[in-house]
C-alpha cells in the first residue's frame, strides 16, 4: 500500500493541531516531521518539542526527518509513542550501520536519506538493515522547491534491487511532489510519497489531502 505523509513544515504553526488534524481527516497516512539545524541544511525549522506538542492530537505516526548533522545525539529526543520512523542522512553519517542499530535499539523504524547529488550506490550496503530510503528530489532546506527529476531513475534502480534480493526497506521521496507529478513518482517505485506546500498551502487540506488519495488508489489498482 503506498501512503502519504504530509510534511507539516508548510503547515500554519500557529494552528498547527488543526492542520494536522485535517490531513488526518482526508485520510494521510503519517505526519512528516522535517527537523533542521542550519548547518547540514540553510534553514532551522522546529525540534522535538514541536513535534510533542502533537502528542495525543493525532493518531498518524511520526515520519521523523533529520537533516542536522552529529544525529546520532539526538534520536532518543524524537523517539516517542507516535514515532515510526527516525531517518538520518547518509551525508552526515560515516557510520551509518551503528547509527542504524541505534534508531532501531528506540523501537523505532531506521531510514537512511539521499540528497539530490549523493548516488543511491552509496546505501547499497545498508538496504538489508534498513526499513527506508528517503530519496531526495529537492536540494533540502526548504519547501516549495521544484521536483528534481533524477530522484526518479533512483527510485527505479532501489525497487529492482529491492524486487531481486527480496528485502523489506520502503522507499519513500521527498521535495516537489504536488498533484501533477505524483503519478510518476509512484510509476517510479516509490512507496511513501511526502508533500508539504502542495497539501498545506491550499484553501482545502482536507479535500486536497483526499485529492492526493484518490490518485494514489487509481494508481495502486491498475
Ligand atoms: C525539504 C523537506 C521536505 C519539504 C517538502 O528539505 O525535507 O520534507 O517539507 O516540501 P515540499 O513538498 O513543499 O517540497
Ligand atoms: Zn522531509
Amino acid at each position: 500500500m503506498i501512503k502519504l505523509a504530509p510534511s507539516i513544515l508548510s503547515a500554519d504553526f500557529s494552528k498547527l493541531g488543526e492542520d494536522v488534524a485535517e490531513v488526518e481527516k482526508g485520510g494521510a497516512h503519517l505526519i512528516h516531521v522535517d527537523v533542521m539545524d542550519g548547518h547540514f541544511v540553510p534553514n532551522i525549522s522546529y525540534g522535538a518539542t514541536v513535534m510533542k506538542s502533537l502528542l495525543g492530537k493525532t493518531k498518524m505516526p511520526f515520519d521523523v526527518h533529520l537533516m542536522i548533522e552529529e544525529p546520532q545525539k539526538y534520536i532518543d529526543d524524537f523517539m516517542t509513542e507516535n514515532t515510526e520512523y527516525i531517518t538520518v542522512h547518509q551525508e552526515t553519517c560515516p557510520g551509518i550501520r551503528e547509527i542504524i542499530s541505534r534508531i532501531k535499539k528506540t523501537g523505532a523504524k531506521a531510514g537512511v536519506s539521499i540528497n539530490p547529488e549523493t548516488s543511491e550506490d552509496t546505501v547499497m550496503d545498508v538496504l538489508d538493515s534498513v526499513d527506508m530510503v528517503l530519496i531526495m528530489s529537492v536540494h533540502p532546506g526548504f519547501g516549495g522547491q521544484v521536483f528534481i527529476e533524477s530522484a526518479l531513475k533512483k527510485a527505479e534502480v532501489l525497487a529492482e534491487v529491492k524486487k531481486k534480493n527480496g528485502l523489506s526497506f520502503k522507499i519513500e521521496m521527498d521535495g516537489g511532489i504536488n498533484l501533477l507529478n505524483i503519478k510518476k513518482v509512484i510509476e517510479s517505485g516509490t512507496e511513501i510519497i511526502v508533500a508539504g506546500s502542495s497539501i498545506f498551502k491550499t484553501e482545502n487540506i482536507e479535500e486536497t489531502t483526499k485529492r492526493f488519495l484518490d490518485i494514489m488508489n487509481n494508481e495502486e489498482q491498475r
